[in-house]
């Protein structure tokens, strides 16, 4: 008799600390499911009115962000934009039409190089 008493006081309080388990990784799972937060979203091309923006958003931006372009010389000018615009084409095989390469370019080099407005 004495001996189930102890038992169960045993297994009670295995049962309680069981709980409190339970509510602290239950807490710090919840707790943590609230604090996640989304990677930040990937640097996007500067909105302009000039045609080539929509060109490169729907080409450009298929491959990568637009860190891309952020980090390329301010005073790089319209034939560095090219160059690298056919080398977007040739090396990596982005689908851009030759007729829309002025355009993309214009966009750039206003946008991102020696062209911008001050
Ligand atoms: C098919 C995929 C693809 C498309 C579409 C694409 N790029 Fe890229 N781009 C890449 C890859 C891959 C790199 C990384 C090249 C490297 O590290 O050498 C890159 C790198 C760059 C860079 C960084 C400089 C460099 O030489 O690495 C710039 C600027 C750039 N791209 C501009 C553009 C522009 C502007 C367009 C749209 C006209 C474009 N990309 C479309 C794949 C693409």
């Amino acid at each position: 008799m004495h001996r189930d008493e102890s038992m169960n006081r045993r297994s009670a309080r295995l049962a309680a600390v069981l709980m409190a388990l339970l509510l602290v990784t239950g807490q710090a799972a919840q707790a943590s499911s609230k604090s996640i937060t989304l990677p930040p979203d990937g640097v996007t091309l500067k909105a302009s009115d000039l045609p080539g923006y929509a060109k490169a958003q729907a080409i450009c931006a298929a491959c990568h962000s637009a860190e891309y372009m952020q980090f390329q010389p301010p005073n790089a000018a319209r034939p560095y934009w090219e160059a690298m615009v056919n080398r977007m084409k040739t090396v990596f095989k982005a689908p851009i039409d030759d007729a829309d390469i002025p355009l993309i370019v214009d966009y750039l080099a206003q946008t991102y190089g020696n062209q911008r407005a001050h």
